[in-house]
């Protein structure tokens, strides 16, 4: 099988040639000293991409992700125009809905709509559980796709939507601010919570093992809206699901990375729940996030995304700031606190990741 030719998918040959992106980011996730920081973008593969919105004007959204060379040449065009470390497969942490029976859109510059929000019991039993070569098949193809194109000068990350942040649009039905209907189910109808969360939770562990056999070199899964719960809260209705996902990341040998938004009161829980990598957003300062997290684990982030939308001094000298705090410690690897904005300027994106380059060659 391809992937089991590929170097990270074997447990005894885990070291790429030196001085190339996936090398940067292997090292970063296994804790060895890379040659320099390596560098990727939350949402590199977007609206502030002119070559993007060119395409968009052609295609939906989804009709891009679903066709395996549209969505490989959107993965690749970050990696071209900014020469980050690792490319992200364009999809969407939505895509496995399909097959689980659950019709949905993502409408332009609102986000993704649930047709029918998930609401009693009978949708909870309406949902499928497809077999792993059932979801989003052709995010798989795009994935060998892009390991081609990338010859191992770039790390290939896929993902998934965590199991809460899934939940959350399944049961508002758009984006919220507040995830008011999730929240109240969750405490009032905890027997329907679980059984949501253990449907999400067996879907996903079976999207991100299709993912490891199409052979990306590592994961992360996105609990973006997690911030909305205390630790509490999420050690009760959530963690015991979050792990069980990175355990079965874990017995395939491939690194994880652990990301989620609004964190700052639960980065101790949520590093109990796995992951290799954790995610911090701007709100914490780097080096005290990764001091709760704890030097054994590495971080990835923080810079905040709006500073991009600003001049170049500003950025660079926030940049610094970040470097600064992650000390030349391995294990980081450089990212922004959440996904890029859609009118940030390209030109800045390039820049900062030579300069991280440049600042952090050892
Ligand atoms: O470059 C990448 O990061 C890879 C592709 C990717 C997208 N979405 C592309 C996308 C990934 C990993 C995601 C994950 C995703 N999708 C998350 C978790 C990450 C996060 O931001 O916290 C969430 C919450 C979603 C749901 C979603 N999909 C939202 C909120 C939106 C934005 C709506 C809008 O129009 O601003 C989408 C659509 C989406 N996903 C776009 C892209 C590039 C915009 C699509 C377009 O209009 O062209």
């Amino acid at each position: 099988m391809e992937a089991m030719q590929h170097y990270t998918a074997t447990s005894t040959a885990k070291t790429p040639p030196p001085h190339t992106g996936v090398a940067r980011f292997l090292d970063a996730c296994y804790h060895r000293q890379p040659d320099a920081t390596p560098v990727w973008f939350m949402r590199q593969a977007g609206r502030c991409l002119a070559e993007y919105r060119a395409l968009r004007q052609k295609y939906d959204m989804l009709t891009m992700v679903k066709t395996p060379e549209l969505s490989t040449e959107v993965t690749l065009m970050p990696v071209k125009t900014f020469g980050v470390d690792a490319a992200i497969i364009y999809s969407d942490i939505l895509t496995p809905l399909e097959a689980m029976g659950v019709s949905f859109e993502i409408r332009h510059e609102v986000g993704p709509l649930i047709h029918h929000p998930i609401r009693n019991q009978q949708d909870v039993e309406n949902i499928r559980i497809p077999n792993g070569p059932e979801i989003a098949p052709y995010m798989m193809q795009a994935i060998q796709m892009v390991r081609r194109e990338v010859e191992g000068k770039q790390a290939v990350i896929g993902f998934a939507g965590a199991p809460f942040t899934m939940a959350c649009y399944l049961i508002e039905g758009r984006p919220s601010r507040d995830y008011r209907n999730a929240k109240a189910m969750m405490y009032s109808q905890p027997e329907l919570w679980h059984a949501l969360m253990e449907k999400l939770t067996t879907v996903t562990q079976s999207y991100l093992g299709e993912q490891v056999q199409a052979g990306v070199d590592a994961v992360q899964l996105f609990d973006s809206w997690v911030g909305a719960l205390s630790p509490s809260v999420y050690e009760r209705y959530v963690q015991p699901y979050v792990r069980r996902i990175f355990d079965s990341v874990k017995q395939t040998g491939i690194p994880a990375i652990h990301f989620g938004t609004g964190t700052s009161a639960l980065l101790e829980s949520m590093t109990a729940a796995g992951g290799d990598i954790i995610g911090l957003d701007s709100h914490v300062e780097l080096d005290e996030g990764w001091e709760r997290v704890g030097f054994e684990h590495g971080v990835q982030g923080n810079l905040d995304s709006i500073l991009l939308l600003t001049e170049w001094p500003v950025i660079e000298s926030a940049m610094r700031d970040v470097l600064k705090r992650a000390a030349n410690r391995p294990g980081h690897i450089f990212n922004l606190g959440h996904g890029v904005l859609p009118p940030t300027n390209p030109d800045l994106l390039r820049q900062l990741v030579e300069a991280v380059h440049a600042e952090t060659q050892r």
